[in-house]
């Protein structure tokens, strides 16, 4: 068993949260020692005080974490934008990548089991140095790239998984998410086309809820549908 995992996506809003949200839920069924971390985060809005980040509010509620942000979110940007951008934007500080390294091995010290949420995809600029894909391997996490069976996804599915194989990061798989519930041919084909031209295993297909919500039900209701082993 290792002792965390990265969940990256072919790009933003596809789904990485709720994965994330719903296999760190589903470990936590079997570990109370279960972390969650949204290393670098930008919205238009800060969500509260205790959670500048709605993804890590979102995070933290699904296993109800009680650890401080600045530990599981160190880099906040109020700007929807890559890292690097929003913070040369703002005039602030990029991230630091040292930094950012530091609370990961500290969180990864204390729990049992990490789930890191990207940003974006991996090659999202962190500062002028680093991408995601740079942090990523310097986690040493493996990871999980989240997709969806629409149109354009093969090609982002790729550049990915080619990304992620020039740096040696081990891929778990790829989870499909969104699925229509009637899906065209080219939808319905897609994982198993992607599966076969990459040999990365499709770790789980989930359709698109018309009513989602981040509750234990829809947490257990996508992990079941989810082949993952630690
Ligand atoms: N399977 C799904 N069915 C319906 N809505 C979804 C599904 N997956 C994600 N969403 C919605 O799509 C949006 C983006 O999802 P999210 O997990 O935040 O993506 P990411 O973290 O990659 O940006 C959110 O509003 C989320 O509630
Ligand atoms: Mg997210």
């Amino acid at each position: 068993m290792s002792n965390g995992v990265f969940v990256t996506a072919t790009d933003t809003g596809v789904g990485k949260t709720l994965i994330s949200a719903s296999l760190a839920w589903k470990l936590s069924q079997h570990d109370d020692k279960i972390c969650v971390m949204k290393p670098f985060a930008t919205s238009d809005k800060v969500f509260s005080k205790k959670f500048y980040s709605k993804d890590l509010y979102l995070l933290s509620k699904s296993i109800n974490l009680t650890e401080d942000q600045s530990y599981l979110n160190p880099y906040f940007y109020k700007l929807p934008a890559s890292p690097y951008m929003a913070s040369k934007i703002l005039k602030a500080k990029p991230p630091s990548v040292t930094e950012a390294l530091k609370k990961f091995s500290y969180l990864k010290r204390k729990y049992n089991f990490i789930i890191v949420e990207g940003i974006g995809g991996v090659m999202v600029p962190i500062n002028q140095k680093y991408n995601i894909v740079d942090f990523i391997k310097l986690t040493r996490l493996s990871i999980i790239i989240v997709a969806t069976p629409m149109i354009g996804t093969i090609n982002h599915t790729l550049l990915t998984i080619q990304k992620c194989k020039e740096h040696n990061i081990p891929i778990k798989g790829i989870i499909f998410n969104k699925m229509p519930e009637k899906p065209n041919i080219v939808m319905r084909s897609t994982p198993s086309f992607i599966e076969q031209l990459t040999k990365i295993p499709v770790l789980g297909i989930i359709p698109h809820y018309k009513y989602l919500r981040f509750t234990a039900n829809t947490f257990k209701n996508i992990s079941d549908k989810i082949k993952y082993t630690t």
